[in-house]
């Protein structure tokens, strides 16, 4: 027998059977006493009954002292058990242990309670774990962190596509197994040595990362290994270049008119102004030129406004054929001037939901180009249809053309197929990027088809419900 329990019975058992073997050769000494009178089959029937009696008092008293034990030794060799299997991280089913309910004395109430907080941070480690791989999981920047032994002990979903290591396990590798770009390699190494946070800037494929690497310190300040992280900047790059063309090309834009002034205004004040033929001349280009200054500024604005987070459309219902005649109302001088024609015959109404001021800008832009890049007497065509959610609009013209080669930028800001010739015709290249982002703005898409010496033609859809 094992366990407490089995231990006390067993040397009560020794002891209580030593008591009586001692008690019995006590008494079996009297026995001499009553032999001279006793005849000699009674001594032996004394010594029997003394037995028997000894016996009988074994047994009775294991049974009340084993009873007794029971109440006391055997909760021990529960909590025993129960303790073991808390150590061993087992859980612990209380049914199984009914005497563990019923003496709620305080070894057995204060294992019920470490059982109970045991359990407790056992779940709450289970689900900080979860949620912290959910979280390593779903950010948007690759983690990889190497442990202190230089090998991999974490990496998460993001980095694994970023590098391709989707169908490859690389923890537990070292760097130079895990096959990483020489740079995020070197900036490792790097990191072991200095323990030092390093950044860098690498570029993969078309792709340009953000590269952080830190040593990972413990609360004790001791070293637990590498954490590297990664972010794709591509997008961030790409706008800083953006940014950097669009300041180079308003500084050109400005710069141009702005120089031809100045050169103008000078050479007036050394003498031109004498002359009234010149100066009337001169001052007339100054006119051109502060013109030209002015519609630069005007579509800096409009862009700026159209393209700044939270730019709000006043919705209403518009009727896009009462829009469209509006536009070619306001183009006619031009019109007439290069005695074109515009053919536009609409069977039915269109109508859609949109800002009716930003439509007629979209149409006067679409059709100042198509009179601007056509030669004289040539015809503009514009057409509606009804499409399932839909209105699309057809501005075509049977001017110069664009190169296939140049239709991917048309509707960048500046953008100017003949910079020359389109400056000569007092554009600014903001046009078209206006059009773009008051389209956009309308949830509407525009898209552009084109053939040099044939003609241009613009599709712009718009959403007929918001
Ligand atoms: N209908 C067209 N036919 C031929 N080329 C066109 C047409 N529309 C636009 N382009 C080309 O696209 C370029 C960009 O047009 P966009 O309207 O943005 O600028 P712009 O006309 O030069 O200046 P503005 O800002 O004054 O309109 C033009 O410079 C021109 O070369
Ligand atoms: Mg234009």
């Amino acid at each position: 027998m094992k366990g407490l329990y089995g231990r006390l019975v067993g040397a009560y058992a020794i002891l209580l059977a030593m008591l009586l073997i001692g008690l019995g050769i006590v008494l079996g000494q009297f026995f001499p006493f009553f032999y001279k009178s006793l005849e000699a089959p009674t001594s032996t029937t004394y010594t029997i009954y003394l037995i028997v009696t000894l016996v009988i008092a074994f047994i009775l008293s294991m049974l009340i002292a084993m009873r007794m034990l029971l109440n006391y030794a055997k909760p021990i060799d529960d909590i025993t058990v129960v303790a073991s299997k808390i150590a061993e991280g087992e859980a612990v089913d209380w049914t199984h242990h009914p005497r563990l309910h019923y003496y709620e004395d305080d070894l057995a109430y204060a294992i019920k309670e470490i059982a109970g907080n045991i359990e407790e941070i056992s779940a709450k480690r289970g689900i900080e774990k979860d949620r912290l791989k959910t979280l390593i999981e779903s950010m948007g920047s690759g983690l990889l962190m190497f442990g202190r032994g230089g090998t991999v002990r974490l990496v998460n979903g993001m980095f694994r596509k970023t590098f391709g290591y989707e169908n490859v396990e690389i923890i537990g590798q070292t760097i130079s197994e895990v096959g990483l770009p020489h740079e995020i390699e070197k900036l490792i190494e790097d990191v072991f040595m200095t323990e030092q946070r390093i950044e860098i800037q690498i570029c993969v494929q078309e792709a340009t990362f953000s590269v952080s690497g830190a040593p990972v310190i413990g609360n004790h300040g001791n070293w637990l290994g590498i954490v590297v992280v990664i972010h794709d900047i591509t997008e961030l790059v790409h706008l800083e270049e953006v940014r950097k063309d669009f300041v180079a090309n308003v500084s050109h834009e400005l710069r141009t008119p702005i120089t031809s002034i100045k050169g103008f205004a000078e050479t007036l004040l050394s003498g031109a102004l004498e002359d009234p033929e010149v100066s009337r001349n001169f001052l007339e280009i100054i006119h051109k030129e502060s013109d030209r200054l002015h519609l630069v500024i005007d579509d800096l604005l409009i862009l700026s406004g159209v393209e700044r987070t939270g730019f709000k459309l006043n919705y209403t219902e518009v009727n896009l054929n009462h829009v469209m005649e509006e536009a070619i109302q306001l183009v006619s001088v031009a019109l007439e001037e290069k005695h074109m024609t515009v053919d536009f015959n609409p069977s039915t109404i269109y109508k859609i939901s949109g800002d009716s001021g930003r439509i007629i800008q979209i149409f006067v832009n679409l059709l100042s180009n198509a009179i601007t890049y056509s030669q004289e007497d040539k015809a503009i065509r514009i057409q509606m249809e009804n499409l399932p959610e839909e209105i699309l609009v057809i501005i075509e013209d049977e001017g110069i053309g664009i190169e296939a080669t140049e239709l991917p930028r048309l509707f960048e800001r500046f953008y100017r197929v003949d910079r020359a010739r389109s400056r000569d015709s007092g554009g600014t290249g903001l046009g078209l990027a206006i059009v773009k982002h008051l389209v956009e703005a309308h949830e509407g898409t525009v898209e552009v088809y084109s053939k040099p010496s044939i003609g241009t033609a613009f599709y712009i859809k718009f959403p007929i419900e918001q």
